[in-house]
């Protein structure tokens, strides 16, 4: 076995593999290689590496098998986090899914749409929120009550 960092060259999104060009090997490229994903039967995860992403491929000794192991990060491409704490996945849209063990949060984002849930609770900021279709966020209103200076009792 051997360990080879490279440079992703070309992927088949529809077979998840790539291949890997090694600029310590004099650039020699990779036949097409499998990319190691956490579940693959009935369970099945499916997350490509892009071209141009560094990883990690485990070859065997003769080197006619191997595999993508992951991705690295570089001096080109940083981590999205220098905190311990956070656990995320930032997409290359914005989009983001994070866990900040510290604060105790989970936050979701999407364009300019968020849910945090913490032990205060949970807090929707952007958007509208539906529920079955319809409008429950601030912009919705009540038929049927008559405007003026009373609150509602609490719902039932
Ligand atoms: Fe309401």
């Amino acid at each position: 076995m051997s360990l080879r960092i490279g440079i992703v060259t070309e992927t088949d999104p529809a077979t998840a593999k790539a291949r890997v060009q090694f600029p310590d090997h004099d650039n020699v490229q990779s036949f097409w290689l499998q990319v190691l994903q956490g579940k693959t039967k009935s369970d099945k995860t499916y997350w490509m590496p892009v071209t141009g992403e560094h990883v990690v491929v485990i070859m065997d000794k003769g080197e006619e098998a191997g595999v993508i192991a992951g991705a690295i990060y570089s001096e080109a491409d940083a981590p999205p986090s220098s905190d311990p704490n956070v656990h995320t996945i930032v997409y290359g849209d914005g989009a983001s899914l994070t866990y900040d063990k510290g604060s105790q949060t989970f936050r979701l984002a999407v364009g300019g749409v968020s849910v945090e849930i913490s032990p205060g609770g949970v807090a929707i900021t952007g958007g509208s929120v539906t529920h079955n279709g319809t409008t429950i966020d601030d912009t919705h209103t009540h038929g049927g009550i008559v405007p003026g200076g009373a609150s509602t009792d609490v719902p039932d």
